[in-house]
């Protein structure tokens, strides 16, 4: 096949730009003889030609975006000898199963949430029993504040990774926070706008709402507070606490919600959600900044 050599620089800037969301679109949409030749393409210009050659679909996208976005991504990837990487691969290898609501329904997701404040699916699949995975569908082309959705993903990925650090490091009890992978979805051509990504998580096995918002009045104690203070003050989490930290059926608090991993929050808000006798010592410790040792 051949490639023009106006089309291979534009596919190599691609490459290389802040965009490389768009080369995987390229990629993922075209045939197979193409791709080939993108191949042939990227050896030519220096790529690891052991990945082009013998590497999975995956392994050649991971390689071929560019290093900003590989190096955000890959803190994150589910790693290979994880034990369900490869019902990950069996779900998703032989449909585009993101394209829209029909293809997830067909591939056996059941959906629990449509988001219209973010945008994604949350969903479960009969094979992943105890996970649950957060994705953007195809049929979807909206974007908020100018972020690509891999780039909210990898921000979830790296709000609970920030959480999951503090809670240890501070010898936190009575708060978890989901562990959460990305996989990278292979490139079967779709129609829409190509997610390149899908949020894996672990289903933190939540109470109903309305337990949530009971449990929010009456188990917290002083000692809940100044744990529920020291995470938000470090700009983690968030201050919507019957949606984003509802209680568990172990017993604890959980950060679902971490698609912000850094901001300020407003810590007034606190007050909707616990006793009015919590209140006062609430103020105290938002007035004296009393971070946990
Ligand atoms: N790890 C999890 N375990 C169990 N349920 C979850 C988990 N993450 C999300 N959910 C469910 O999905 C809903 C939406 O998830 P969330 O991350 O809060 O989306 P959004 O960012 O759009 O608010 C939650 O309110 C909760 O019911
Ligand atoms: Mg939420």
């Amino acid at each position: 096949m051949f490639l023009s050599s106006n089309f291979c620089s534009r596919i190599r800037w691609l490459g290389q730009s802040s965009e490389p969301h768009l080369l995987f679109h390229v990629i993922s949409s075209s045939s197979l003889s193409f791709r080939d030749a993108l191949c042939r393409l990227f050896i030519n210009d220096g790529w690891n030609a052991r990945y082009l050659s013998t590497g999975t679909a995956c392994d050649f996208l991971v390689h071929i975006l560019n290093k900003n976005i590989k190096s955000k991504i890959t803190p994150y990837l589910i790693p290979e000898t994880h034990p369900k990487k490869v019902i990950l691969d069996n779900i998703f290898s032989t449909t585009r199963v993101t394209s829209n609501l029909e293809t997830l329904e067909q591939a056996g997701f059941q959906i629990t949430h449509i988001k219209d404040s973010s945008f994604i699916i949350v969903a479960k699949h009969p094979s992943l029993k105890n996970y649950l995975f957060k994705l953007y569908l195809d049929s979807d082309s909206r974007t908020r504040l100018n972020k690509p959705s891999w780039q909210w993903l990898v921000d979830r990925c790296r709000g609970a990774q920030i959480i999951r650090t503090l809670i240890k490091k501070k010898k936190i009890k009575h708060f978890v926070v989901p562990k959460k992978w990305l996989y990278i979805l292979p490139p079967i051509p779709a129609q829409g706008t190509q997610h390149l990504l899908v949020l894996l998580a672990e289903d933190m096995r939540l109470v109903s709402k309305s337990e949530t918002k009971e449990a929010w009045k009456t188990v917290v104690t002083p000692e809940h507070l100044d744990e529920l203070y020291c995470i938000l003050s470090h700009g983690c989490g968030s201050n919507f606490l019957s949606s984003n930290v509802p209680y568990t059926q172990d017993g604890k608090f959980t950060f679902i919600d971490t698609e912000y991993p850094h901001r300020k929050i407003n810590l007034e808000k606190i007050k909707l959600y616990i006793d009015p006798q919590l209140h006062e010592y609430w103020d105290n410790l938002v007035k004296t900044g009393n971070k946990r040792k």
